[in-house]
């Protein structure tokens, strides 16, 4: 894990921005509780003796490295560029969250919490936090929108069975957004005790740092497999954009190599013509949201505004600052896939590679679906299939009537 610098840029700085966004938009006493948590984490990042936890853990318990692998009948059958995929969802628990998850529930044991709470949307955090805490003997509260509850069933039984406590939100669009709200709510009722584990590179510094420093390791897997399979950098590194952790994991080793078009892909949902999306960084404008400065869907009287997508964890009002500075200065391109191209993809790399992909991960394998044919056979497109698609079969068997 290191510090990253873009241009002789620190990102983020000492105050925990990139560029205007990121930083600290919190009540003071909250202030407190995250700079200590930035103390700490600098200090446990420093550490051989946690830095070989980490990485005995990330092979022995996760399997990591997880593989890049080459999918030659979707790429003959686009005939175009040849398609990489980087199997996340092989990891245990099935998502690259268990990346960050284990990094931040082995901090909350070096600080001595006593409890780890956290939001989850499509509830691979949740259980991947859950698992975390099981394997470091912390207990974890996790909040879910009761509209996810009902949608992703399989995970909220796992969370169940590994022993976390499940707070049902029925607040609002009882989705992600107030999610986060609820589970923000109950952190601050003890900060000095609690941590919460934000579950994406979102929420107050250090959490977009800290969370992108341990899905780093994603692109730095990439960089070397690429050198295997193809003996070059990929052209295109491509991941879907909620609020950014898989994204920013695989994007992280290329953002200094200039020839590597990296491509987030945002939820269109019934279209970006319509008030149902959640393309953040392609309709949203500079705002705050969940104590950071970043791109945010929001009215004109700065309130966050009810967001849609099929895949439950994509529909965030707000995204990473690390990405909101990467689109100003151009670094990535955010795109964006509806939910009927996404529901597509889903079953297209199901059927052609025998891949059930999760919804979210669906987005990017939608973009490249729609892109790859027009490009030439020298092009290596790698595409981050962030987790697997087991929650969402009931789901998606009830909507196609299979
Ligand atoms: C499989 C999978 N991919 C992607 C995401 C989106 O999160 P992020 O943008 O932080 O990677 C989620 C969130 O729940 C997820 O479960």
């Amino acid at each position: 894990m290191t510090q990253q610098q873009l241009n002789g840029v620190e990102l983020p700085d000492q105050n925990g921005f990139f560029g205007q966004y990121g930083g600290q938009f919190i009540p003071p006493h909250l202030k407190k509780a995250m700079d200590d948590i930035n103390i700490a984490y600098e200090n446990i990042r420093k550490k051989p003796e946690f830095q070989q936890e980490l990485q005995e853990l990330f092979t022995d318990y996760v399997g990591r490295p997880s593989p890049l692998f080459y999918a030659k009948r979707l790429s003959e059958q686009l005939g175009g560029a040849k398609i990489y995929f980087k199997r996340e969802d092989l990891n245990h628990t099935g998502a690259h969250k268990i990346n960050h998850c284990l990094g931040e529930a082995l901090l909350a044991k070096y600080m001595g919490k006593t409890k780890v709470i956290a939001e989850t949307g499509a509830g691979q955090h949740g259980v991947a936090l859950a698992t975390a805490c099981a394997l470091v003997g912390i207990p974890c509260e996790i909040h879910m929108g009761q509209v996810d509850i009902e949608k992703e069933h399989p995970n909220v039984v796992k969370m169940k069975i590994l022993g976390a406590k499940l707070v049902a939100v029925t607040r609002g669009t009882a989705t992600l957004k107030d999610a986060v709200d609820s589970a923000f709510e109950e952190y601050l009722k003890d900060p000095e005790q609690y941590i919460y584990a934000i579950g994406s590179v979102v929420g107050p510094h250090p959490f977009p740092k800290m969370v992108r420093d341990f899905q780093a390791i994603i692109g730095q897997e990439i960089k070397q497999q690429a050198q295997m399979h193809f003996a070059k950098l990929p052209d295109y590194v491509v991941a879907c954009v909620g609020g950014g952790s898989n994204a920013i994991g695989a994007f992280s080793a290329f953002l200094a190599d200039d020839q590597v078009q990296l491509v987030g892909v945002e939820p269109a949902g019934k279209g970006l013509d319509t008030d149902q999306h959640a393309a953040t960084l392609s309709l949203g404008k500079p705002g705050q949201i969940h104590g950071m400065a970043c791109y945010v869907l929001e009215d004109e009287l700065g309130q966050p505004l009810p967001v849609h997508s099929i895949a439950s964890g994509l529909d965030y009002p707000g995204v990473g600052p690390q990405h909101s500075y990467l689109k100003d200065i151009g670094r990535v391109q955010y795109q964006s896939v509806t939910d009927k191209e996404c529901l597509d993809a889903f079953m297209t790399l199901s059927r052609v590679e025998g891949i059930i992909p999760a919804l979210e991960s669906s987005h990017a394998v939608a973009w490249v679906i729609r892109e790859a044919g027009a490009m030439d056979a020298t092009t290596n497109i790698v595409v981050n299939l962030s987790g697997r698609g087991d929650k969402d079969a009931d789901y998606v068997a009830k909507k196609l009537g299979l």
